[in-house]
């Protein structure tokens, strides 16, 4: 006998898109596990309570699978739970081991079976990194901002002395580089040994920093690394430039957040602004579009939108909506 859980989600309690979840949850299910409709015996679904409109069951049904039990039950409301998701087990007259199958944000409820990727990348002061710590948040996965790892770079070769950043000059920097990234209480920390340097990082004059010692080919390929090996690791959204496009171009979930330079300056000076720095609006928008051109122009592994990302544009959306929309992305994905 196998016993096979599997869920998926839906972005609105409607008939049909609950039978269309139903009916691909179930392929899936029996292609994965090469199951004939007969050898399953017993099919139970439970969903949680925001889905009123069609019996899990019921969709079943329609979609062919009529000679197994089938059963649905309703979940209690409970909070923080992952909306509109239906959750099935099913019974099948076979040996071997299950193969369980977690669709479209339910991906998220099991990050033991496959590591769930959301690559958000975009120009700086698109909101990627707020967006992508709330993202964070509701899937309870790792908020990893890759961003923060090439400014750690930058301010480690500026205090090491250095003005210009080549590759020879970088290169030998990077075999000592003491960067690690640490996790407290599910917050990124940016550490160069025993200093946490998340604050320090944020300085202005790191940010451009950042962006010139990121074209360097040596530095990409070390960053890279350890991004992949920490993805591999953990469940995470991360944000950056190439994600999507380089770094986990298999990532089942890519956004492209962008919002026009000028929005994007307003934003960043209103942030350092709070932080206490003097800023200036017009400068800000300068070095923002200076550092897009340093971003997108270099030679390895540019900021670009890769084929498959979704483009979501933050200019007139609020953070709210853009957490929304990309989390309806995510929950409605084929
Ligand atoms: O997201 P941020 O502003 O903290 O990033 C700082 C710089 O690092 C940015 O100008 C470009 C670079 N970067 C990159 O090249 N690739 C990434 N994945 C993330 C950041």
């Amino acid at each position: 006998m196998l016993a096979i859980r599997g869920a998926t989600t839906i972005t609105a309690d409607e008939p049909q898109q609950i039978r269309e979840a139903v009916a691909q949850l179930l392929r899936e299910i029996a292609e994965k596990n090469r199951l004939r409709a007969e050898e399953m015996l017993f099919i139970l679904f439970s969903n949680t309570a925001d889905i009123r409109s069609l019996y899990p069951a019921k969709a079943a049904r329609e979609a062919g699978f009529v000679s197994p039990a089938l059963f649905s039950a309703a979940e209690p409301d409970i909070a923080g739970a992952l909306p509109l998701c239906i959750r099935v087990l099913v019974l099948a007259e076979k040996e071997g081991k299950a193969a369980h199958v977690y669709l479209r944000g339910a991906a998220s409820l099991r990050k033991d079976l496959k590591k769930f990727a959301v690559a958000l990348d975009g120009p700086s002061g698109s909101g990627k990194s707020t967006v992508a710590k709330l993202l964070a948040e509701k899937f309870d996965i790792l908020y990893l901002d890759t961003g923060a790892m090439y400014r750690a770079c930058a301010l480690y070769a500026a205090r090491a002395g250095l003005s210009e950043f080549t590759e020879e000059a970088v290169r030998p920097l990077l075999a000592s580089l003491p960067l690690r990234v640490e996790y407290i209480d599910g917050a990124q920390h940016t550490m160069l040994g025993e200093e946490d340097v998340s604050e320090a990082i944020r300085r202005p004059e790191v940010s451009m920093a950042a962006s010139r010692i990121s074209a360097l080919r040596c530095v990409r390929e070390k960053m890279v690394e350890m991004q992949r090996k920490i993805a591999s690791e953990r469940s995470c959204v991360l944000d950056g430039r190439d994600i999507g496009s380089f770094v986990l171009p298999n990532a089942p979930f890519k956004f492209y957040v962008t919002a026009s330079s000028k929005v994007r300056a307003e934003r960043r000076c209103k942030e350092l602004r709070a932080k206490g720095f003097a800023v200036e609006l017009g400068a800000i928008q300068k070095e923002i579009e200076e550092r897009d051109a340093n971003d997108m122009n270099r030679e390895f592994s540019p900021l670009v939108r890769a084929e498959d990302a979704v483009l979501v544009d933050t200019s007139d959306l609020t953070i709210g909506e853009v957490v929304d929309t990309i989390c309806k992305k995510i929950q409605e994905k084929v």
